[in-house]
């Protein structure tokens, strides 16, 4: 005999959460003044108060969560340093630096290796392009790594010559999902024992990317076009609490179906620079 298992009574898992070390910017200096993604309209005008109090409130969402928040000071004049994501990529102590694609954000790179350096990171300096935590993606003991927009792949292979994980290279096709932080969330940042998952915007990756993610990840959400074109995806979860676009709503009630506490924060100045919750954040791993 079989027991048939109705799916609306089958109780969410439940989530464990994890203590989270990161840092962000404050983006004092910021504004729209170059165009580097579909996002961005330097035409029309931005309000840095306005992008002040909503970092602000990200920020105390996280300090509520009992995060540990550094911060970097900001430099006037790049506008983008805000997005601490694209700082690099810090794990067991090391910091891979970050060697943007434009050379508005340039300056970027060493600044936040400066930072690296002087908290005790062991910083390799990159050769190769790439764009840290914006392509870079730790999920259980491997990286996804996107391509295709601004991390080279060629950035793939120091990564992993840095760090000796597993790295899968993922195609990104759409240019208002230039990073892979704006196409995939990860939900379990934490286990190691296969049971991880991520979300995902199915249409952001060419035919042999998604092949790879429907394979690895069988149970992944697949988040709707409308949640992801306000950067919902662009969130980040400490393996239960999941920080998300206030506006994705969609992406919010499938987060509570499967057991996690989505929680939603305005960052539509930000938006306007092409970044969210992620683009915001970057962990730091000892
Ligand atoms: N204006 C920035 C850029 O285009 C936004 C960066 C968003 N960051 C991210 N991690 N997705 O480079």
């Amino acid at each position: 005999m079989s027991i048939a298992t109705d799916p609306s009574t089958t109780p969410a898992p439940t989530r464990q959460a994890s203590h989270r070390t990161i840092l962000m910017c404050k983006p004092d200096f910021f504004t729209v003044s170059y165009r580097i993604n579909p996002w961005m309209n330097p035409e029309n005008p931005t309000d840095t108060s306005v992008a002040v109090q909503q970092w602000q409130t990200l920020y105390d969402t996280y300090v509520g969560l009992g995060f540990d928040v550094h911060l970097i000071d900001p430099i006037a004049g790049l506008p983008d340093m805000v997005y601490s994501a694209n700082g690099g990529f810090v794990l067991d102590g090391k910091a891979y630096g970050a060697n943007f694609t434009y050379p508005e954000r340039q300056p970027e790179g060493p600044a936040y290796m400066d930072w690296f350096a002087a908290n005790g990171y062991d910083v390799s300096v990159p050769v190769e392009v790439n764009e840290g935590e914006g392509d870079f993606l730790l999920v259980g003991d491997v990286i996804l790594a996107g391509t295709g927009f601004r991390t080279d792949t060629t950035s793939h292979a120091e990564l992993s010559s840095i760090f000796g994980r597993e790295v899968i290279t993922l195609n990104l096709i759409n240019p208002s999902f230039y990073h892979l932080d704006t196409a995939i969330a990860v939900l379990d940042p934490e286990t190691t024992d296969g049971s991880n998952n991520i979300a995902y915007l199915e249409s952001a990756f060419d035919e042999p990317s998604l092949a790879i993610l429907r394979q690895r990840y069988p149970d992944a959400i697949l988040v709707s076009e409308e949640d992801a074109a306000i950067l919902g995806l662009n969130s980040y979860s400490d393996g239960y609490n999941v920080v998300i676009a206030a506006k994705a709503k969609g992406f919010e009630a499938q987060l509570r179906e499967r057991g996690y506490n989505p929680i939603g924060v305005d960052l539509s100045e930000l938006l306007l620079g092409g970044g969210g919750v992620k683009c915001c954040t970057l962990e730091l791993r000892r």
